[in-house]
């Protein structure tokens, strides 16, 4: 059985399209066994604990210090003897410490079409307000392997949309976050066929 910890920092709809999938079958063999929040406010807590997950909150509130944080992180990770890490909005930048624990096996959603509006500032909505503001034809998602760097893991999956001539940052959002409900799910399949577990 492959044991998912999801991490998450905002609404948790990514987390929701994993639970989903699981609860559906598309993704077998899989179970999520905790979810990780850097905000004890995320929506995604709520979603978790409904749906019978242990929610867990490490998060700068709670650990001020970032070394004592990153230590947490890592020792919940192990404690649930996790085998794959999905960060799901998590809007927080993992430390090498924990990346090199957990190599090959984290992988993170991202709204835009890697490499571009990804790295240091691109995240959430601000992703969105640049393709705008620069006049982008085309954006979408991806889901990529987490390395050392910001966004910088090899791709695992993307998707591509057309921005409308009427699209703001919103709306854009809104029709991206439909694709990240798709291929996240898609990209689990993936990793698991690769046999990583
Ligand atoms: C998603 O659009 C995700 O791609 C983005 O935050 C949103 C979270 O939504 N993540 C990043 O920007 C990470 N760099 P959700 O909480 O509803 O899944």
């Amino acid at each position: 059985m492959l044991r998912i910890s999801v991490m998450v920092s905002g609404s948790g709809s990514n987390l929701q399209a994993v639970i989903d999938s699981i609860d559906n079958g598309q993704i077998k063999d899989a179970e999520i066994v905790q979810v990780i929040s850097s905000n004890s406010e995320a929506f995604a807590l709520e979603r978790a604990k409904k749906h019978g997950i242990k929610g867990v909150v490490i998060g700068k509130q709670e650990f001020p210090d970032e070394e004592e944080r990153n230590v947490e992180l890592i020792k919940a990770l192990k404690k649930e003897n996790t085998n794959l890490v999905i960060l799901a909005g998590y809007m927080n930048i993992l430390k090498p410490e924990l990346v090199k624990e957990f190599k090959g096996r984290i992988i993170n959603i991202h709204p835009s079409l890697i490499p571009k509006y990804c790295g240091e500032g691109f995240y959430g909505g601000k992703v969105h307000e640049a393709v705008i503001n620069a006049g982008e034809k085309e954006s979408g998602a991806t889901v990529h392997y987490v390395d050392e760097g910001i966004d910088s893991g090899e791709v695992i999956i993307q998707e591509k949309l057309f921005v409308e001539p009427g699209d703001n940052p919103e709306s854009l959002a809104a029709r991206v976050l439909k694709i990240e409900h798709i291929i996240l799910p898609k990209a689990v399949l993936i990793w698991q066929s690769k046999g990583e577990k």
